[in-house]
């Protein structure tokens, strides 16, 4: 199958290489991983583990950092269904981000987004998931004082105005070469990128001086940003810096990405320990051999063991463990019935715990949604 991403759809097997060309980003090296070290003493596992792979301008990023010129992250979340933990990676890595660098964070809720590029959604529907994502978000643990909601059509005074000077500067051929759009699609779609490129200069504009942005957000939603990124010194601001990640596969395979649309193909952060229980055991892609016979002579393959993967990706964070997962698999020892209830354990643990924040959310929500003064 050929594959395929943008914003909006993910398909087939992703081939990252190829994407860094496609997209012009560069690799995330070891250099620079170094680089990030220096500040921060240890390095989140997902920087170890290649989960985050690739940037735009980091080195610049670190160039001001380091003459005293601290930057700010910006990244967001189009609420169109339930948060799964597919999603999570990145805003996981995004609070390291803040509790190491001490920074803001500007979080775009695109309620505009899902409404226009969703036939069936209604504005209502986008609303109510504005509100169970924010909770979700809030329980990850970012820091209120430093966390700012902006929720599209809510704080449109603050972002309209800024998102018609990207508009004016970006042709209706260059979003249709970037995203494939038809002719078909509708105009407000076709408006829709000026409105993720705003958050990027909301506090430079706010404080009237330029700050340097950092955006980490999975690779799909890079398109946006290449499209927006001539404008910034057009407009006067920098070019935002972007650390890319993969995506978590789908529990059915490794292809693609998970998708709120097929609710066999994810967790959500709201399922019941039954609930996680059955999808992984009865959904999740195996790398192992069809008899145990043939396993225990041969060994699974991790590589495309979506139970593996999903430890590799944040549920098993403590390398040595990681490792000798790995090396049993590989080698037999471990069965996949064994590996997919040491996942189950973990994101049951996870979840009990997310679940309990997520409640508490609710009395906190005023604090993170940003006041217009
Ligand atoms: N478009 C993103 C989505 O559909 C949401 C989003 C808005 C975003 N601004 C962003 C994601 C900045 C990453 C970075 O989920």
């Amino acid at each position: 199958m050929e594959n395929k991403v943008t914003p909006w759809e993910v398909s087939g097997k992703v081939d990252y290489e190829k994407l860094i060309k496609e997209l012009g980003v560069s690799k995330l090296d070891k250099k620079l991983l170094e680089r990030i070290k220096k500040h921060t003493k240890e390095l989140h596992p997902m920087l170890k583990r290649g989960i985050f792979f690739a940037h735009r301008d980091l080195n610049w990023l670190f160039d001001e950092y380091e003459k005293g010129n601290k930057f700010f992250l910006y990244t967001g979340r189009g609420p169109s269904g339930p948060i799964h933990i597919g999603h999570i990676g990145t805003w996981m890595f995004t609070k390291w981000l803040q509790d190491k660098f001490d920074t803001e964070l500007w979080f775009q809720f695109t309620d505009d987004e899902k409404f226009l590029f969703n036939p069936k959604i209604t504005h209502k529907e986008v609303e109510k998931w504005t509100y169970e994502n924010m909770l979700d978000i809030i329980a990850l643990g970012f820091d209120p004082k430093k966390t700012h909601f902006l929720i599209d059509t809510k704080h449109a005074s603050l972002l309209y105005p800024e998102a018609i000077k990207f508009a004016k500067k970006i042709n209706y051929s260059t979003v249709k070469a970037s995203f494939g759009f038809k002719d078909s699609m509708n105009i407000g779609a076709i408006f829709y990128t000026s409105m993720q490129a705003v958050p990027a200069i909301i506090p430079s504009m706010l404080k009237n001086k330029n700050i340097p942005c950092l955006i980490p957000l999975a690779v799909d939603q890079d398109p946006h940003f290449r499209v927006a990124r001539d404008v910034y010194p057009k407009l006067g601001y920098y070019k935002p810096a972007i650390i890319h990640s993969i995506f978590l596969p789908p529990l059915t395979g490794t292809d693609g990405k998970m998708s709120s649309s097929d609710p066999n193909s994810y967790i959500a952060l709201t399922d019941t320990p039954e609930e996680v229980k059955n999808k992984i055991n009865k959904y999740a892609f195996s790398g192992g051999k069809d008899t145990l016979k043939e396993h225990k002579e041969k060994g699974g393959n991790p590589d495309i063991d979506v139970s593996f993967q999903y430890l590799r990706f944040f549920l098993e964070p403590d390398d040595k463990k990681l490792k000798k997962i790995e090396e049993d698999y590989k080698s037999g020892k471990m069965l996949t019935s064994e590996l997919k209830s040491y996942l189950i354990n973990k994101i049951n643990i996870f979840l009990a715990e997310h679940q309990k924040k997520r409640k508490l959310a609710k009395n906190h929500i005023n604090k993170f949604i940003f006041k217009i003064k």
